[in-house]
């Protein structure tokens, strides 16, 4: 799981309490219809952010920065041609993390926009920074829960590609319904891709790695595009910048890997 820091950044808003943002995955009802707390994929805990993130924040938050929940509640629209001054094939990555990946690959492929979904606020200014750093135009970041936003704000058939590097593994039996990966998801990721659009995942944990490969081999409306290789995984991209996760993954000894799949 990502570090979480910290706490209390004045201003901020309890995305997972909110109840547009999480209300996702799957709103369970008891017998007596008191609402459960919704099962969402990330907890949200308020983090201090450094100096420099905090600068970040300032400069550029207002320009490359967008609140899920307002997109959600209507305050702004989801309308990714004014957010880039153009139209071209559109990213959308769930879960930034500290933004590495999101930074390289976004430098890499000037001609295509990138939209980075995360609820870590740190993460969030630290990709800040590096696209300021590397005078990138073609990121914006949008902070809140990215299933809630592909499910009521991403048209069908809209994206290029669906980016998820190292999801939370919620490694315990009892926490295995957060993990993002799951039927109901993928079906609705499968569907804002446009035909030919790919949905790339990426993971650390074995039985992670093999209940997404088994979720995504079930999905209709997707195609292994690794399905001739041993296992049916993706020899890791060298394009795939190698992020902290993936270092930590090496040092405690776990394989990672890597899975790709097409919309037919
Ligand atoms: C383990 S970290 C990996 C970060 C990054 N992808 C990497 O490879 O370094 C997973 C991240 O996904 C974010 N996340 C989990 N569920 C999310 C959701 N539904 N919407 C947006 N971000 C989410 C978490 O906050 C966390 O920062």
């Amino acid at each position: 799981m990502c570090e979480k820091r910290g706490a209390g950044r004045p201003g901020q808003r309890d995305l997972a309490a909110s109840p547009t943002a999480a209300a996702h995955v799957r709103a369970s009802h008891t017998h007596s219809e008191a609402p459960h707390r919704p099962i969402t994929s990330f907890v949200h805990h308020r983090s201090r952010l450094t100096e420099g993130q905090q600068h970040a924040w300032d400069r550029w938050w207002p320009e490359r920065g967008r609140d899920v929940a307002d997109l959600l509640g209507g305050a702004q629209p989801y309308d990714p041609p004014s957010w880039f001054g153009r139209t071209a094939p559109l990213v959308l990555e769930i879960g930034s993390g500290m933004g590495e990946s999101t930074a390289a690959l976004a430098a890499a492929a000037p001609d295509v926009d990138h939209i980075a979904v995360e609820v870590y606020e740190p993460g969030l200014a630290q990709l800040l920074m590096r696209i300021a750093e590397l005078g990138l135009t073609n990121v914006v970041l949008l902070r809140g829960d990215a299933v809630a936003l592909l499910r009521e704000r991403v048209p069908p058939a809209s994206l290029a590609g669906i980016r998820i590097f190292f999801p939370d593994p919620w490694p315990k039996r009892r926490h295995r319904k957060r993990r993002l990966v799951q039927p109901e998801f993928v079906a609705l990721a499968a569907s804002r891709l446009a035909p030919g659009g790919t949905l790339h995942l990426a993971t650390d944990w074995d039985d992670y790695a093999t209940q997404m490969r088994s979720v995504c081999d079930a999905e209709p409306a997707l195609r292994n595009t690794a399905a001739d290789q041993p296992g049916g995984w993706t020899p890791r991209p060298d394009w795939r910048p190698v992020t902290k996760f993936e270092q930590r993954a090496h040092h405690e000894g776990r394989e990672v890997h890597d899975l790709i799949y097409r919309r037919t």
